[in-house]
């Protein structure tokens, strides 16, 4: 056996999560599953509480169960997910919608909630969706984006943020863990910043949650959104989450007025008026069934416990990169991420110009990391279903089928 494969026993052989794995549901002919950070894997109690849930509160209750939970159950569960894994206390966050959904809500609230300060601060390295968001908000309300070209590897800073703030900034919107690199900003340093100039902050947390601790109670977070198909395990489409910091809730008024986000949904009444506090943010029916996964997971998380998993999550990535170094970066892979462990999220990317080609046939051989243009080979290492031998499985098949491509098969 190689060094590194005897390293990879001991690893997991010392593993106190490793137990954990058996909790997901396995899948056949998948060798190595490296693609948690994108859509973690089903826990197999996620199948009996699916089906109970149609048997009985679906089945049993039908529609006397909007009484008996469901209604509540986006501030419920928000709660729970505040506890497990924000550092949040209670009414502060909730389940719903879509991320992208949840950041148009708080961009929109949040820039309104600053009359008179003209800019959002977003950064070119940040996700998609956060940009476009910001685009559409800022051709919607008149006002202008202030760009921040990141480092690619180091992420945003807290020197970026403070050259570009001032008194014109209306919101700073910025990932926690930056999605390609997996480089963590400086979160509670940045807020800092962001309040000194006299804005206010939005963080996405989706590369951030259930693999970082977090205290977004303690460092002043104003704002904050995040999905629960990643490391919460939800699902495919399962609903985000939105923190808004208790102090801020009476001058924030988001954009989309439902009726389920009302004081009094059943009044039927002719004008919107607001429920108090994070109910607000409700707009229309809570997507109950899309909730249940995220239970048996938060779960997990409850009795394992962050710093745990946090631990598992630092010692996988670091195996990874050693793994790469030694398998991957002589055959010309590079390390698109920081090389410090305490400095990244729950994965590691690494370039290559053979990649895109490669992924396609990775997944053919049932070893499923995903690829991030132009070419990044996107490596997620979810801390309770990823084993560190698994981690090897993966990487060595990335080097037979780099090796396979230059030798033309
Ligand atoms: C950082 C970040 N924000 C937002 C999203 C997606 O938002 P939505 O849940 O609306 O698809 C992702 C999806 O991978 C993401 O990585």
């Amino acid at each position: 056996m190689s060094d590194l494969g005897r390293r990879a026993e001991e690893l997991d052989a010392a593993d106190p999560l490793a137990a954990y794995r058996d909790a997901f549901v396995t899948t056949p002919g998948v060798v190595a599953y490296l693609d948690g950070n994108s859509l973690g894997r089903p826990l197999r109690a996620t199948g009996e509480r699916l089906a109970r849930f149609v048997a009985e509160d679906w089945g049993d209750r039908l529609i006397r169960h909007w009484d008996e939970g469901w209604m509540d159950a986006p501030t419920e569960l928000g709660d729970l997910l505040a506890r497990t894994t924000l550092g949040a206390a209670p009414g502060q966050t909730v389940v719903a919608d879509s991320t992208t959904v949840l950041l148009y809500k708080l961009v929109r609230a949040a820039v309104d909630a600053r009359p008179g300060r003209g800019e959002i601060v977003v950064d070119t390295g940040n996700f998609p969706t956060d940009r476009f968001v910001a685009e559409g908000v800022a051709a919607e309300r008149g006002l202008t984006l202030r760009w921040i070209d990141p480092d690619p590897l180091a992420g945003v800073t807290v020197d970026d943020v403070r050259a570009v703030v001032g008194p014109g900034t209306a919101l700073v919107l910025l990932s926690h863990v930056a999605y390609r690199s997996g480089a963590i900003a400086d979160l509670r340093a940045i807020t800092d910043v962001v309040h000194e100039a006299g804005a206010l902050v939005l963080w996405d947390l989706c590369h951030s949650v259930g693999a970082l601790e977090l205290g977004l109670d303690d460092d002043g977070v104003d704002l904050a959104v995040g999905c629960t198909y990643k490391y919460l395990n939800g699902g495919p489409g399962a609903p985000a989450f939105a923190y808004v910091a208790e102090a801020l809730q009476p001058s924030l008024h988001q954009p989309i007025q439902g009726w389920m986000g009302a004081a009094d949904p059943f009044a039927m009444g002719p004008r919107y008026e607001p429920a108090k506090g994070i109910r607000q943010l409700v707009s229309g029916t809570p997507p109950i069934v899309g909730m249940l996964p995220v239970r048996d997971m938060l779960a997990l998380i409850g009795e394992a416990g962050m710093p745990a998993l946090r631990r598992k999550s630092e010692a996988l990535t670091a195996y990874a990169v050693e793994v790469a170094d030694e398998l991957l970066l002589p055959l010309g892979a590079r390390l698109a991420s920081p090389r410090e462990p305490a400095a990244r999220g729950s994965h590691i990317t690494l370039d290559h110009a053979d990649f895109q080609r490669a992924t396609a046939e990775l997944w053919r051989r049932g070893v499923i990391p995903d690829f991030r243009p132009p070419d990044g080979l996107r490596i997620g290492l979810s801390p309770l279903s990823t084993g560190f031998a698994e981690v090897l499985a993966g990487l060595t098949a990335v080097r037979e089928v780099l090796e396979g491509g230059s030798r033309g098969d």
